[in-house]
């Protein structure tokens, strides 16, 4: 509250903040930043107004607001002082009608503008328009201080006296500093003649001190997977990424999945040890290349957050995985974890930390609870399903009420693995597929072009990759396409009666193949095999029997929402992915892909500190459901071996398709064999 003297009322104003709406009469002459201060309206400073930092910036507006009964104008505060003139040549000029609240002094009543840029919670508001926007709250804060020299007279140490001027400046009693932070000290404040910048975490301890004044808070957000690990370096005052960068696992050396890594360490004692170096490593490395890239030293990243499965998770904090190869799949730890940066290997801001969010279950780690942070289904009514593709999907399912988790064992199929023309998603792979249902032929597209095979100047366009497979996109939509130009029945069986009306469907053995090129000196020969087919009906089934058995146990007959998340998520197209029936039904404008939705929970529990209990508590409510232990799964993935389903309805896709799917018969049971599609009769 506001110290209102009997002295004083007589030059009190009332001043008005907006867009905060808080309101007091405060005496003449108090700061606008003191007055903010006072109300606890967001405002502003690194420099404990010194009219350095240029944080607190704010307009004094001009005119009668009836409404409040204040007359305003931009003379009712201070004129403008040597400190702002000096800022404004030193830093470049405010905007007009600008000031600085810390120079800025009341001296009428007043309504204020803080603009969004001077507040300390700003909104980061996503691109994609189901994302909700992000408060900009980070657990670090900069704070400039002016530390008393040593005396003689006075024989306190550096630490103490940089404690008491944190005190004094800032109120922040009770500093704390390990070994690693006052390490630097004492060279810090000697290199800034005594003024410092602090960064202190969480009010209470110091991460690093930087000698003079900095006003720049730099955090990691760090995503590994098993094949990938990204980091982005993020501005913790704007939101803002300012680098980002990938590498691949280099842990891919002791196993290309996650399996035959947890394998390399019980057949190899210290494998563990090994990976956890191989990661960190990479971790480290990408931590130099962000800084590098946004011009910073990696002294200056004060926060890290992570998210990764729980393999990736375990190895990286340096815990065995071994438990996790195997049921009951035990996790060491499955909260939310933080730790100093050091103790992780990584040479950061010496007080750093790394915060890994909580996993949820031995299969489902703290990447799906990235997921869920950035998408925030516990936010929502309606029924959202999440999907994150890979070799063993995570499936989230549900709403504010009760969510629900499993994985399901897809295998690496979709990653072009166990795929006779597979490869992995890049340059030359082809990604999209369509089928013209009357001649059989198929134009493609591959990664590294726009161009269709059909069009003018492909050959050219693609004459640097080549045409060299198909990745795991392009297989599900060649699967998809073949059932629409009835190539493959819905039982999954590639009609071998076609060779009669396209030389593309030849014999291999005792099945078929579609023949999508011949090898010329672009590239290999690419076909979509019997054996390719059977590879992705067993994969797509197991997701979808994985969702079914979540939507049984929550009691939903259909979905409001399905988000794919994930590199494969965002290259599907979800049309696809549902003729194929990898998903159930949905209103399609309702289906659609997050991205890489882990990473962006990892930068959201950096930039918001309250983000972390947030996902710690609905992680602990997510109802975890054990796949290999449900009778009800294998009737679910007998049913989803066929294409689409066997029985399932699909009622939004036939209507955007404008047609009705057969049913297929599930492997073993007699089959009808023939052509699987029909027309919907019309009228
Ligand atoms: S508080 Fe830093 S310039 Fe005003």
């Amino acid at each position: 509250m506001p110290a209102i003297g009997v002295a004083a009322l007589a030059k009190d104003h009332l001043v008005f903040f907006s867009p905060s709406g808080k309101r007091e009469r405060f005496p003449e002459g108090t700061t606008v930043l003191e007055a903010a201060r006072r109300l606890g309206v967001d405002l502003d400073s690194v420099c404990g107004g010194r009219g350095i930092c240029g944080r607190c910036q704010i307009v004094p507006t001009e005119g009668a607001n009836p409404k409040l009964g204040i007359k305003s104008a931009a003379d009712h505060v201070s004129p403008w002082n040597a400190v702002e003139a000096r800022y404004a040549d030193k830093r470049g000029a405010l905007e007009a009608g600008r000031r600085l609240g810390c120079q800025a002094k009341v001296c009428g009543d007043l309504v204020i503008d803080v603009p969004a840029d001077s507040q300390v919670h700003r909104q980061v508001v996503r691109k994609r328009a189901e994302a909700y926007p992000v408060k900009v709250d980070p657990l670090v804060h900069l704070h400039y201080v002016e530390v008393r020299e040593p005396d003689m007279h006075d024989p306190s140490s550096d630490f103490r006296r940089l404690q008491e001027a944190l005190a004094a400046q800032w109120g922040l009693a009770d500093i704390h500093a390990d070994t690693a932070v006052l390490k630097g000290l004492q060279k810090a404040l000697r290199a800034g003649d005594w003024k410092v910048t602090a960064a202190i975490r969480k009010g209470r301890d110091l991460v690093a001190l930087f000698p003079g004044f900095r006003d720049t808070l730099r955090g990691l957000a760090v995503d590994i997977g098993s094949t990938t690990i990204a980091a982005h370096l993020c501005d913790l005052v704007t939101g803002d990424v300012l680098a980002s960068s990938g590498l691949m696992n280099p842990q891919i050396r002791f196993g290309e999945d996650l399996m035959s890594r947890v394998s390399y360490v019980m057949m190899n004692p210290g494998g563990d040890a090994e990976m956890t170096a191989a990661v960190r490593g990479a971790l480290q490395e990408l931590a130099a290349a962000v800084a590098a890239e946004a011009g910073i030293g990696t002294d200056e990243i004060l926060e890290v957050t992570v998210v990764g499965n729980p393999i990736m998770h375990h190895l990286f904090l340096g815990l065995d995985p071994t438990e996790l190869g195997g049921a009951p799949f035990a996790l060491t730890v499955d909260g939310g974890l933080e730790v100093p940066a050091r103790e992780v290997g990584l040479s950061l801001a010496p007080g750093a930390f790394v915060y890994t969010l909580p996993c949820i279950a031995g299969h489902v780690g703290a990447d799906t609870a990235g997921v869920v942070l950035s998408e925030g289904p516990h936010l929502k009514d309606e029924v959202t399903l999440l999907v994150d593709v890979g070799t063993n999907a995570e499936i989230v399912l549900g709403n504010r009420h009760r969510l629900l988790a499993c994985s399901s064992p897809t295998g690496p199929a979709f990653e072009g693995a166990q795929i006779a023309s597979g490869q992995r998603a890049a340059p030359g792979a082809i990604e999209r597929l369509r089928i013209d249902p009357e001649t059989l032929e198929p134009r493609f597209r591959v990664i590294g072009s726009d161009l269709w095979s059909d069009d003018a100047g492909f050959p050219e366009a693609t004459a640097k990759t080549g045409v060299t497979g198909i990745c795991g996109s392009g297989i599900i939509e060649a699967v998809a396409e073949m059932l629409l130009a009835g190539l493959v029945t819905p039982d999954g069986i590639v009609d071998g009666t076609l060779a009669a009306r396209t030389p593309r469907i030849v014999a291999e053995g005792r099945t078929f193949a579609y023949v999508i090129r011949e090898a010329d000196a672009s590239g290999p020969r690419i076909a979509v095999t019997q054996g390719d087919i059977r590879a992705i009906q067993l994969a797509k089934a197991a997701l979808y029997a994985g969702i079914r058995l979540l939507m049984d146990h929550y009691g939903a007959p259909s979905l409001d929402r399905i988000t794919l998340a994930g590199a494969f998520g965002s290259h599907i197209d979800v049309k696809y992915a549902m003729i194929l029936g990898l998903i159930p039904d949905c209103d399609l404008a309702a289906v659609g892909s997050a991205g890489n939705a882990a990473g962006t929970g990892a930068r959201i529990a950096l930039l918001n500190k309250a983000s972390r209990a947030e996902i710690e508590e609905v992680v602990r409510r997510i109802e975890k459901i054990e796949t290999a232990l449900e009778p009800a799964f294998q009737a679910h993935f007998v049913g989803a071996m066929a294409i689409p389903h066997k029985s399932d309805p699909f009622p939004h896709l036939e209507a955007a398709l404008g047609r009705v799917f057969a049913r297929g018969t599930a492997p073993g049971e007699p089959g009808e064999g023939g052509r699987g599609e029909r027309r919907r009769r019309r009228g």
